[in-house]
């Protein structure tokens, strides 16, 4: 009980922007494991207690009163703990024995982009007939919290939890969980409630497992039945957020507990932006632990897109997950004076009956402030000419989309189009606006300009079409979504696959449009933490379809049967209707009906991880660090990143010295039978596969091929190229993709 009051002492003092200057910063301090694994919690403690100073009461420079406290003492996901000290303190703790390192506590972001809005209908459901909807399955969610009264965390016609579940539903909130809902627990920057009053985690968990809701609405339109992807899995939530962001040590507090309560899938839509190094990355820390008991980790991969080398969350145990589009648009247009006609989205789609003209006014013309008037940031458009007509405002500079619709609206605007970023390309969001408003590309927006400046009055009108199912170009990889390739480990390729991500519609905990009769809201936002929560829910349906396989089988199966083409089976698009690249879709759009029997998996031994380790250059303390043991590398004969048996292949630097790698492929399809191989091989390289015939006779057994990547041409500029590798049966493909970087 000591430590629950240190915990409730320090709430205000950690928090990351306190008013009150202090001396005192949370670090989190990890420490060499002394101890037998046999000894008990209290012993752990009191040997990370005596790395504290004496109690010796500190007056800051603010004048506050504070001692050197423990805040969380962590066990399963790592050997150490999270503590307010002072620099001084830090000094001083780092001549005792058994220090290791200490980190100032960091603040992660979530992974959403900022396009709150409303609607309430779900996303596709044809995903469930070879699995049995999650049953059974223990989703631990790392987020905001969640708001349980929601309808999609109902839990009729759910079983209990299983037996080995140890987790809880704290204090005051234990009334509010039930079979669906089985833990709840908060931290810190949780402000002492699982209450989620930000939205972002209540979205994910619904994505990942809300039940069945008939006649979700909003509005009285977009009626329909919204579930997540495992719509009888268990949710146990874990709030380490708020709106401004999650701390560190939280994260690691809750992944500590989610691994002793049990859970079996962990689904994080937050991170640091870039990648960094996996030793010093509190989430690859935890996944890292949790893998290790077979729990299966998926993470979004960061909403850094779309430019090269932003990808997040990229330790190789990590399940990370990019985002695209799915086939439903909330269609809106607008027409210009000149019979042109451009399509943007808007979640608002109010019933006009007629299509009269309105001046336009752009925003931007004669802005003696190039921040503030052309991005319609509310206070700033103070021209009186707006009265009455269609405003165009620029995309971004900080101000969320329905807040400039509430400019231009206060400024006596009768409607709005903004756009978009140019790097945004065809990606465009669908908000609820307050005015008949829509989002459309830069290149459109180019050309209304150019409109604008051919004529003396320019005039424009916007329509609604309502909701559209079966744009044939789904999925799109979104602008936002982070690209590999990792700079962290860049023999690995990442993101491993993509989900949906864009405007995808899900629980919210406060109704967004004015209907309060209903407890039933929902809303639509974008990111690559919505795409995260799919992949969880998908991860979900093959651990309750195969409890036997590892976090990195089921991995495999969802890499290696992923879809390239789109719904028109061309290959799968960017943002700018290009071809996608293998660094924005790694193995592709995941499919999950496929997945479910992937014939051939990639599993990679857990202890492999430790020459991957060392083969990073990492040093001895670092690997030690992750691994919580002592790990001496000059011992250990390390493996080159792209050497890890892993379902896709990443080659950095192919230079005149063919390169062979080894992978095993375990058999889980038909006991007898016989895969041969195809390469595509990329430009200028050829690959050699030996065998190119595996034939196997019992299911998960294990056979061993060797990939030879040699150079062809006698360039010297860099230049990355890819291409794949596919073992076919004849009931199955299993896929691998290529990505080469030669030199
Ligand atoms: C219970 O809920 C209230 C309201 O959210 C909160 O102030 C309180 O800290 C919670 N916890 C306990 C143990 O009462
Ligand atoms: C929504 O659909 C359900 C089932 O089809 C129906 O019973 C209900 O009346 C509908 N609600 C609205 C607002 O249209
Ligand atoms: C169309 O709508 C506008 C704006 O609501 C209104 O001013 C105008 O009178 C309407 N025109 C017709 C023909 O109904
Ligand atoms: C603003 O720009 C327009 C067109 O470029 C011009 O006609 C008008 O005189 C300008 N107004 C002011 C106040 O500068
Ligand atoms: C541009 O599109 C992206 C992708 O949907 C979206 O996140 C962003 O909010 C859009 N910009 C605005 C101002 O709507
Ligand atoms: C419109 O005209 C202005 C001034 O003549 C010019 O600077 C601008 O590039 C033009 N915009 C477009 C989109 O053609
Ligand atoms: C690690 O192993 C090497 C080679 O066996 C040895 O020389 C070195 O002392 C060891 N380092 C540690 C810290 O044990
Ligand atoms: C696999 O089996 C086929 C016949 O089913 C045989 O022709 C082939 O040589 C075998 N390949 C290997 C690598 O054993
Ligand atoms: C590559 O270089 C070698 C030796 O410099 C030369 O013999 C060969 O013709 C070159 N090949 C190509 C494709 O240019």
């Amino acid at each position: 009980m000591g430590f629950l009051k240190i915990f409730l002492i320090f709430i205000f003092c950690s928090f990351p922007w306190p008013s009150i200057q202090s001396d005192f910063e949370t670090y989190i301090v990890h420490v060499e494991s002394q101890i037998s694994s046999q000894s008990s919690l209290t012993d752990l403690e009191s040997y990370y207690l005596s790395f504290l100073p004496k109690s010796t009461t500190t007056i800051s420079s603010s004048g506050n009163e504070e001692a050197a406290s423990m805040i969380y003492s962590y066990h399963s996901v790592m050997k150490g703990f999270a503590a307010r000290l002072t620099a001084a303190q830090v000094k001083e703790m780092e001549k005792k024995r058994g220090f290791v390192s200490a980190q100032k506590q960091r603040i992660l972001s979530l992974h959403t982009t900022h396009t709150p809005s409303f609607l309430g209908l779900q996303q596709n459901i044809g995903v469930w007939k070879d699995s049995n909807y999650g049953k059974g399955v223990i989703i631990g969610v790392i987020d905001t919290g969640i708001l349980p009264d929601h309808p999609s965390f109902s839990d009729i016609g759910m079983p209990p939890p299983p037996a080995k579940w140890k987790g809880v539903c704290e204090s005051n909130f234990t009334n509010k969980c039930n079979n669906k809902l089985i833990g709840a627990r908060s931290y810190q920057l949780g402000n002492g409630s699982p209450i989620d009053d930000d939205g972002h985690g209540t979205h994910t968990a619904s994505t990942a497992a809300g039940a069945f809701v008939n006649g979700a609405n909003v509005f009285g339109s977009a009626n329909g039945t919204a579930a997540g992807v495992a719509p009888f899995a268990h949710i146990a939530v874990y709030k380490v957020c708020n709106s401004d962001g999650c701390a560190d040590t939280d994260v690691l507090a809750a992944m500590d507990a989610a691994i002793d309560d049990g859970v079996d899938i962990l689904s994080i839509s937050l991170g640091g932006g870039r990648s960094s190094d996996f030793h010093s990355n509190p989430i690859a820390l935890g996944a890292y632990s949790a893998t290790e008991r077979g729990i299966l980790v998926s993470c979004s991969a960061g909403n850094n897109g779309p430019f090269s080398g932003s990808v997040g969350n990229a330790a190789p145990w990590i399940l990370t997950v990019g985002a695209s589009t799915h086939d439903r648009k909330l269609k809106a247009t607008v027409k210009i004076g000149n019979g042109e006609e451009f399509e943007g989205e808007s979640a608002y789609q109010p019933k006009i009956s007629n299509s009269t003209f309105f001046t336009l006014f752009d925003a931007g013309r004669n802005a003696s402030d190039e921040f503030e008037t052309p991005y319609c940031r509310p206070g700033s458009l103070t021209d009186p000419a707006i009265r009455g007509n269609i405003v165009i405002c620029l995309a971004g500079g900080g101000v969320p989309g329905v807040d400039k619709g509430q400019a231009v609206k206060d400024a006596g605007g009768v409607g709005m189009i903004i756009i978009n970023r140019s790097y945004y390309g065809v990606t465009k969001s669908a908000d609820a606006h307050v005015l008949p408003a829509l989002d459309i590309s830069d290149a459109d927006g180019t050309k209304i300009l150019a409109y604008m400046n051919s004529t003396s009055n320019p005039v424009a009108t916007i329509t609604f079409q309502g909701t559209i199912i079966g744009d044939e170009n789904a999925p799109i990889v979104a602008a936002f979504s982070s690209r590999g390739p990792s700079r962290a480990s860049p023999g690995i390729l990442k993101p491993d696959i993509i989900g949906p991500g864009v405007n995808i519609l899900a629980a919210w905990p406060t109704s967004v449009d004015d209907n309060k009769n209903t407890k039933s809201t929902f809303n639509i936002i974008s990111g690559t933490s919505m795409s995260c929560p799919h992949l969880s829910g998908v991860a979900s349906l093959l651990k309750s379809t195969h409890p036997d396989w590892s976090p990195a089988a089921i991995k495999s199966a969802i890499m290696t049967t992923a879809d390239t083409l789109n719904l028109a089976n061309s290959p799968i698009l960017n943002e700018r209707l290009l071809p996608a690249d293998i660094y924005a879709i790694g193995a592709g759009h995941v499919n999950p009906s496929r997945a479910n029997d992937p014939g051939l998996i990639y599993d990679t031994p857990f202890e492999d991880y430790v020459p991957y380790l060392c083969g990073l250059k990492y040093t001895n303390r670092q690997v030690s660090n992750l691994l919580q043991r002592k790990v001496n590398c000059s011992e250990v004969k390390s493996i080159p990143e792209a050497q890890l048996n892993y379902p896709s292949f990443s080659i950095s630097g192919l230079g005149s010295t063919p390169q062979t790698y080894t992978r095993t492929v375990t058999n889980v399809g038909d006991a007898t039978s016989s895969y041969k191989v195809e390469v595509a091989s990329p430009k200028g390289v050829v690959v050699e596969v030996e065998p190119s015939e595996l034939n196997f006779s019992e299911l998960n057994q294990k056979l061993t091929y060797q990939v030879t990547f040699s150079k062809t041409t006698n360039s010297s500029n860099p230049e990355v190229v890819e291409g794949f590798m596919k073992w076919t049966s004849n009931r199955h493909s299993v896929r691998s993709p290529i990505a080469l970087v030669l030199v």
